[in-house]
Order: C-alpha cells, then structure tokens, then sequence
C-alpha cells in the first residue's frame, strides 16, 4: 500500500468535495457522515469531474447526468452509470488525510 497525503483535514468542509491529483490520478476527497472518503473523480459514465456534484446520504452526484455514486462502494445508484467509479482508503495521522490511489477498494467484477 502506498497512502500519501491529499491534504489536511481542515482542508475540508462537510459535505463538499475537493479535488486533488496523487500521482497523476485525480481524487474527490470527501468528508461526510462523520468519515472521510476518496473516490476517483472522473464519473464512469463520462470523462466528467464528480467533485463538482454534490454530496448526499453518504453519495456523491454526478451533475452532468445525475447518477450518484456510493463514496463506500464506488456504485452507481441509477442510471445512466452502470460501472463503478473506484474507491481508494483513506487514514487520518494528525491532520493529514492520506489515501492510496494505486490500491482501489473493490475491483470491477
Ligand atoms: S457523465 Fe456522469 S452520469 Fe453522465
């Protein structure tokens, strides 16, 4: 595994995503709920960045098409998206927010 940092924790506001790139793949980072999730920013159904969607019930929406996606699973709630946006973990040290984008969470089946 290899976390690195994508930024301070105070970096992020409830419920609104920031954008980071870790090694030339682009990240939404997302703190919610209470937990802090990293999910690639690039929609499955179009090259569309999700951090600029908006975050509900633990999802993050697509604003081009509306499909939302679980940040815990990476799936799509509904159509248009069918395929899964890949999540990534996440450890909190101090202030940091590490996540490590080379080891997605759940691989498509
Ligand atoms: S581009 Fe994201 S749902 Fe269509």
């Amino acid at each position: 595994m290899t976390f690195v940092r994508a930024c301070d924790l105070g970096d992020l506001e409830e419920d609104t995503p920031k954008r980071v790139e870790l090694d030339g793949t682009p990240v939404s980072v997302v703190r919610t709920e209470g937990e802090v999730f990293a999910i690639n920013d690039i929609c499955s159904h179009a090259n569309v960045s999700l951090s600029e969607g908006e975050v509900e019930d633990c999802q993050i929406e697509c604003w081009l098409h509306g499909s939302a996606f679980d940040l815990r699973t990476g799936k799509p709630s509904g159509l248009p998206a069918t395929r899964p946006v890949p999540v990534y973990p996440v450890k909190i040290e101090g202030d940091s927010v590490l996540v490590d984008a080379t080891a997605p969470l759940f691989q498509e089946s």
